[in-house]
């Protein structure tokens, strides 16, 4: 039986095994404006709280099939989002309090006064609101430590992480993970995947079913689901670790799936909540709009930077010496930073320094470098100003200014010799020494205008006899080690290839 006041009321579930305690309760509490349901036992009211949201139960202590504390027992091995009030016939005060120590908001002694129930309700109610006010205020404060967070950053790396550990945090989630659809193959591809530290689940990856959230998605049906329901969205067999519970929110850019946040349950009983699944919700759209923008800025960027590569590579194009030199500094000075264990973003920001690393010879003539004799002094000068307008090129542009102390100081030399600027050792940036090495390895071994190239081996052994006084030692002792497996390993894919084709010129 069914009691309804208004859509905007409050739940509650009397649970009784006698039919004038339901009854009352039940028609007193729709008058005080509640929706009310009843249930006989333990069970029944467990069938409907699957069923249904409440915000309050009362229910009785003893009843046949399930007894009140072993319903407050399965409402917290649940999860379920419910506040409990017992009631109890024997009025000793160890019944009450055992009820409370399970989880029970407040107990009721029989008999009872109606107002005494309305009372208890109403303070149970007014606690839940404020509770649920406090979880509102703090999901906006993290919201909006997110969105400061997202606005601070235009790396597409970054902006990743930040979503997933808010998305971790927040949900108390087992596992989240992050995926986003490649431009390349149009499939959505797992780009990061967390748990809380220590806590990794040890069976494999999870393998989604992304025919049925797609499905899901674009019909704007959410994707919360538990148990079994929660299962179907998965193609693996994980019938060792079944996932409990899951949700899965869209990350959309002007109308299009681009990606997909998830965060997964595996701890038996412990299910999302719709709160959650909202909160993520906005979380996803977050995300996707500063997504968006490193998404733009890194176009721009890139576009940028092939243009100026491009110069670069147009410059070295008009002079059959220095064709490709850029490229092989490139591929050089990258398998020195893999050698020293540098990371990612150091490995890209030096690959792009070597690629632009002689862009300020664009201001310099090409037929005084190009004779077949020595420059002369005024020629040399002149060849010497090439890192200072390389700087001067590429200080203007913002995005491109941490490679200006890799151009500026390519030429320095470790024992203080080199120029511009003269510097010794280690006030050479890391770049500028690694830039050097490979710089001069390309200069060697490829055809000059006044001498052939030199030989792999003949260049290492300069190399080796310049370790300290032109090169950084160290960055000498890697490159030779990281040159040897690289021609190791070209030299199994394809035998014909030992040395890189001939052209001159650092
Ligand atoms: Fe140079
Ligand atoms: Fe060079």
């Amino acid at each position: 039986m069914e009691y309804s006041f208004h859509d905007e009321s409050h739940r509650v579930l009397v649970v009784d095994d006698e039919k004038v305690i339901r009854e009352i309760l039940s028609d007193f509490l729709t008058m005080e404006g509640y929706i009310v349901h009843a249930a006989e036992d333990g069970q029944q009211a467990l069938a409907e709280l699957e069923q249904r949201a409440y915000n309050l139960v009362i229910t009785d202590l003893k009843m046949p099939k399930m007894g009140g504390l072993e319903l407050l027992e399965e409402i917290d091995r649940r999860s379920l989002n419910v506040l409990t009030v017992i009631m109890t016939g024997f009025g000793t005060v160890e019944t009450a309090i055992e009820a409370m120590k399970k989880g029970a908001y407040d107990y009721i002694l029989k008999p009872f006064k109606v107002e005494e129930v309305i009372h208890i309700v109403q303070r149970g109610l007014e606690k839940q609101r404020l509770q649920m006010e406090n979880i509102q205020l703090k999901e906006a404060l993290s919201i909006y430590t997110l969105s400061d967070k997202l606005n601070r950053t235009l790396s597409l790396e970054h902006i990743l992480e930040i979503i997933v550990d808010t998305a971790l945090r927040e949900s108390h989630a087992d596992v989240t993970t992050l995926l986003l659809r490649a431009e390349r193959t149009g499939q959505f591809e797992v780009r990061l995947r967390r748990a809380p530290e220590g806590k990794e689940p040890a069976h494999k990856l999870e393998a989604l079913n992304l025919v049925e959230i797609l499905e899901h998605y674009r019909e704007d049906r959410p994707v919360l689901y538990h148990g079994n329901r929660a299962t179907r969205f998965f193609t693996d067999d994980s019938a060792d670790h079944p996932v409990c519970s899951i949700i899965s929110v869209p990350l959309k850019i002007r109308l299009e799936i681009i990606g997909m946040l998830n965060v997964y349950s595996y701890t038996r009983g412990r299910k999302f909540a719709e709160g959650q699944r909202k909160m993520l919700s906005i979380l996803a759209d977050r995300a996707s709009s500063a997504i968006d923008n490193a998404q733009l800025f890194q176009n721009l960027q890139r576009s940028f930077q092939q243009t100026i590569q491009g110069f670069a590579r147009a410059m070295e194009a008009k002079d059959p010496y220095t064709h490709g030199h850029s490229d092989r500094v490139m591929q050089y000075a990258r398998l020195i930073t893999r050698g020293l264990g540098l990371d990612k973003p150091l490995e890209e920001k030096i690959s792009t320094a070597a690629l632009m690393h002689d862009i300020g010879k664009i201001g310099i003539p090409l037929d005084a470098l190009n004779k077949p004799q020595k420059l002369t002094r005024e020629e040399y000068e002149l060849f010497k100003e090439h890192p200072d307008k390389g700087r001067r090129i590429l200080e203007p542009l913002e995005f491109l200014r941490d490679i200006v102390p890799a151009i500026y100081h390519h030429h320095e030399q470790f024992d203080g010799t080199g120029y511009p600027l003269g510097l010794r050792g280690e006030e050479i940036p890391l770049d500028a020494r690694i830039l050097a090495v490979a710089d001069t390895y390309d200069a060697m071994t490829s055809d000059r205008a006044y001498r052939k190239a030199l030989s792999h081996e003949i260049a290492v052994a300069e190399l080796r006899r310049c370790a300290g006084t032109q090169f950084d030692p160290r960055i000498v002792a890697v490159f030779i080690i990281e040159m040897d497996k690289w021609r190791k390993q070209k030299a199994a894919a394809a035998a014909a290839i030992t040395t890189p084709p001939a052209c001159p010129g650092a």
